[in-house]
């Protein structure tokens, strides 16, 4: 299953470069203009096949484009497309699993878009292998400024991701002081950044996955604080799925440190 299924493809075009770049730079044109293969046709690619794939997309749109841009493919007849909320339809599918059935779900959301509630119905099928881009940079880390404030609605927003109020405690320092004239005072300091918000997202999944959690946490994104971090966790609790699951933990964390795991 992949819930944010997207068109099929993803521009790497730089907007704000557009106009300069169509009049001077044949090559940087091309460069702008490129496109990369969505994950849903990198699912379909995939060799051995799955029996069946589900792609969610809240958007008609890009639903119909995608559907579009997928026809032909080989495996197209075993795709059912879902036009819906991520959430909604993930927590449905995990309920339509039978005893002998396995599945692989792919969490690719622009921001803050998943519930932890989701996350946590995944891991009580203990059927599902859950890969999840988790907005560590953009949903926690600059949701919250400098001096430790959050918006009411980002505060909801990170609760609702984590499932827990104790991002606040551990996110966010708070000094207490008393000066010369024994006035009181309290000033709070931001103590998150975006791997410590992962590392915490993976402590909350450790709470929940009876499985194995990921020891890797992939980071991704444009900016020097990454965007997103690339976590896994199975839900499966026999030997020879974290038998497997600790294998896989180990060649992510080599593929990181060969730089693959790169920020792009
Ligand atoms: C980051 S893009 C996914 C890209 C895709 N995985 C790919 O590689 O091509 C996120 C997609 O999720 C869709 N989306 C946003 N909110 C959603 C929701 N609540 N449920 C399902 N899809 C949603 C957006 O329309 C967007 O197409």
């Amino acid at each position: 299953m992949d819930a944010f299924a997207g068109t099929g493809e993803v521009s790497t075009a730089r907007q704000k470069n557009k106009r300069q770049t169509e009049m001077f730079d044949p090559e940087t044109y091309r460069e702008a203009k490129a496109v990369i293969e969505g994950s849903t046709r990198i699912a379909l690619n995939i060799k051995p096949s799955f029996d069946s794939y589900t792609f969610i997309e809240l958007n008609k749109k890009k639903i119909n484009e995608l559907k579009e841009k997928l026809h032909g493919h080989q495996q197209f007849d075993r795709v059912k497309f879902r036009q819906g909320d991520a959430n909604s339809e993930v927590i449905e599918f995990c309920k339509t699993l039978g005893s002998k059935d396995r599945a692989v779900v792919f969490l690719d959301p622009f921001g803050s878009q998943v519930k932890w509630s989701t996350v946590a119905a995944i891991a009580e099928t203990e059927k599902i292998d859950l890969w999840y881009l988790f907005p560590s940079g953009g949903g926690i880390y600059r949701q919250i400024s400098k001096d430790g404030k959050v918006h009411f609605t980002h505060e909801d927003a990170i609760t609702r991701i984590v499932g827990t109020e104790d991002w606040k405690t551990e996110f966010i320092k708070r000094h207490e002081s008393r000066d010369l004239f024994d006035n009181f005072t309290i000033t709070l300091e931001k103590t998150v950044d975006p791997k410590s918000a992962a590392e915490f997202m993976k402590k909350r999944m450790r709470t929940v996955f009876k499985g194995k959690v990921g020891d890797f946490s992939i980071p991704l994104g444009k900016h020097a604080y990454p965007t997103f971090h690339l976590l896994f966790a199975s839900s499966n609790p026999s030997k020879n799925a974290i038998a497997l699951a600790n294998k896989l933990s180990q060649a992510a964390i080599q593929a990181t440190d060969n730089n693959y795991g790169r920020p792009i």
